[in-house]
């Protein structure tokens, strides 16, 4: 079984790039089979979930082609069937992004309920109820989503909670429906913009993006179009955290600062010197990390996707510390794992009290999710001696070459296939 093999202890320092924002590339990908022209994205990172993404869109018939690593050419012009299947879903929940592209370009889809990380309930109702809002129908049969529409209606809607997938999926039917359609209570996130920026490149009419209100002025289609996905601000956070955690000294570039601000407070708060330039961050712990508290908030507030990273950090941290998670109900499955390095963490509902241990212990740990996953891997690289991470297919379903990049910091980290692998890591790293 593959995992990770480690061997910690050392600090990490030195650069490294940050690649395209998974969370936006999912929905630009989709995004793309709004035209029947052809449409080239660039910046695509290259992990699981952009993969699995690309495949579902080749099993309706939608020719994708790999200029290189990150960069794909797409063209939908001869989709010829509106069925995503479950084994897709299953994999990515994002794919739930082609029920809005197919629904607003054809009027009609059916995607299987949606999978996913199991980070807590992740209901779709918000979607749901913006289509029908526009005028689709909408019913699950045998396990499918069925969204069918005469014509698409532009409409006033309101989401009860502040979802990034409803936004993008309201605002991709919408950028094809007839009139206008404002979306209030929007979230805000960086891939919200991109993903209406990238719409607008092919012809679409979107204002707001990052502002809670989006309105858009349906047009009747959408041309080619050449886009570059922005960098992914929770890859680059994780590895400011890999700073931190093991008090190193990192510059994540290729990055937008102002994306990481959220990031960056905390880990000033937490006694770390960070250094802003125009497209760089570096990070420096030089000293023993201090506690604070946390919650977790859509965009701009403290990402869901970085508490794992905060609450390793934490753990290590002097004094006591509180993680509030107030996104997902099921995502603090992680302290379990932490605890077998002698975390000392007390999870109630959806809160943890972090009581700072001085260091961690190596252990063999299992990735309970993706962020959860590259959190527990920096928990190891800050341990002495060898630990192992297993489940890294959570892992790599969001992050590009996770042990090569933190090898060029440093990391003595490998992706092991067996025990055999494991023991000449060992024999290697002595
Ligand atoms: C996206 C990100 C994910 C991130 C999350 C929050 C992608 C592919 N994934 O997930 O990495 O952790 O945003 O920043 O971009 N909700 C409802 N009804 C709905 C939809 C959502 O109640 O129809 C609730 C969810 O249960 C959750 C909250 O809204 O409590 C936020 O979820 P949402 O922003 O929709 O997350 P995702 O788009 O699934």
């Amino acid at each position: 079984m593959e995992q990770y093999a480690i061997k910690g202890g050392n600090p990490l320092v030195g650069e490294v790039e940050i690649g395209g924002a998974k969370n936006a590339a999912l929905a630009v990908l989709a995004a793309a089979i709004m035209t029947d022209e052809t449409v080239t994205i660039e910046n695509v990172p290259d992990v699981n979930d952009t993969r699995v993404l690309l495949q579902a869109m080749e099993s309706i018939g939608v020719v994708v082609e790999r200029l290189d690593r990150h960069t794909v050419k797409i063209n939908a012009s001869m989709i010829s069937e509106l069925v995503i299947e479950d084994d897709f879903i299953k994999k990515i929940r994002a794919s739930y992004y082609l029920l809005g592209a197919l629904l607003g370009k054809y009027k009609h889809a059916e995607v299987a309920l949606p999978g996913g990380c199991n980070i807590g309930s992740r209901k779709i109702d918000l979607h749901i109820k913006g289509f029908k809002a526009l005028g689709a129908e909408v019913k699950i049969e045998h396990g499918l989503w069925i969204t069918d529409a005469e014509r698409l209606q532009g409409a006033h809607i309101y989401l009860d909670t502040v979802s990034v997938g409803a936004t993008i999926n309201i605002m991709m039917a919408s950028a094809l429906a007839e009139g206008k359609t404002i979306i209030e209570n929007a979230a805000k996130e960086p891939h919200v913009v991109d993903a209406a920026n990238f719409l607008n490149s092919m012809g679409a009419n979107i204002k707001g993006a990052g502002t809670d209100v989006i309105r858009i002025t349906g047009v009747e289609k959408l041309h080619a179009s050449e886009y570059s996905i922005i960098p992914d601000q929770i890859e680059a956070g994780t590895f400011m955290f890999a700073a931190a955690i093991t008090k190193g000294d990192v510059t994540v570039k290729n990055v937008i600062p102002k994306h990481l601000e959220s990031t960056t407070a905390k880990l000033i708060e937490m006694g770390c010197q960070v250094e802003e330039s125009d497209d760089a961050v570096r990070v420096v712990a030089s000293k023993r990390l201090e506690a604070t508290q946390v919650k977790t908030l859509p965009y701009p507030g403290f990402p869901t996707d970085m508490q794992p990273q905060i609450g390793v950090a934490l753990s290590l941290a002097s004094g006591t510390s509180i993680v509030t998670e107030s996104i997902f109900d099921n995502r603090f499955k992680y302290i379990d794992e932490l605890t077998k390095m002698g975390a000392n963490v007390k999870v109630e509902g959806n809160t943890a009290v972090i009581s700072g241990v001085e260091h961690f212990t190596s252990a063999a740990l299992t990735a309970p999710d993706l962020r959860a996953g590259a959190a527990l891997v920096l928990a190891c690289l800050s341990a002495e001696g060898f630990s192992t991470v297993e489940d890294i297919n959570y892992v790599e379903r969001g992050y590009e070459d996770f042990p090569q990049k933190l090898q060029s910091l440093g990391a003595q980290i490998e992706k092991v296939a067996s025990d055999r692998d494991l023991q000449k890591f060992k024999l290697k790293v002595g």
